[in-house]
């Protein structure tokens, strides 16, 4: 197996575990919306936002510091498409970071939950979520072919630590 392959392997294990965060918040949503409030349902929702925004932010913080950094010196005409995926891990933390709010407020008993609101974010998160994970393989893929053998050992070292 190449380097290459392990790259992506490495990359798609991480993306999925996120995917399959989201995934479990939208099962707990809809049951919500189907079967009402309900104490239990709600405790594991919260713990599923609080854990999946921990885990975005080790992931996000490691491409950002470790990655993207080394990628915009090393290679720096693809400074614009890693300031868009930062853009976006932005915008994917406020997404998530929305939910909770509306999750815990419910949690509290200070507002009914709008489950139609939530899963409407939710859905807006994991399309971005997708598209964002697409875009990133893509570019450390075409990033490794073009760094040099130390550029290569460093990226393949940083991507083990997300
Ligand atoms: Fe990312
Ligand atoms: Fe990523």
């Amino acid at each position: 197996m190449g380097q290459d392959d392990h790259l992506r392997l490495r990359i798609i294990e991480d993306h999925q575990k996120l995917d399959r965060l989201f995934k479990s918040v939208e099962a707990a949503l809809r049951q919500l919306q189907e079967e009402g409030a309900d104490v239990e349902v709600l405790d594991d929702l919260r713990e599923d936002l609080r854990f999946a925004l921990d885990e975005m932010l080790e992931h996000f913080g490691i491409e950002e510091e470790a990655i993207f950094s080394h990628l915009k010196e090393a290679l720096p005409d693809m400074a614009t498409r890693l300031d868009q995926l930062e853009a976006e891990h932005e915008e994917l933390c406020q997404k998530t970071t929305r939910v909770r709010r509306l999750v815990a407020a419910a949690h509290q008993g200070a507002a009914a939950l709008n489950t139609e609101q939530a899963l409407e974010v939710v859905a807006e998160a994991t399309a971005l979520l997708t598209r964002h994970n697409r875009l990133e393989t893509q570019i450390f893929v075409e990033a490794l072919s073009r760094l040099d053998e130390a550029g290569q050992a460093r990226l393949m070292a940083a991507l083990s630590a997300t």
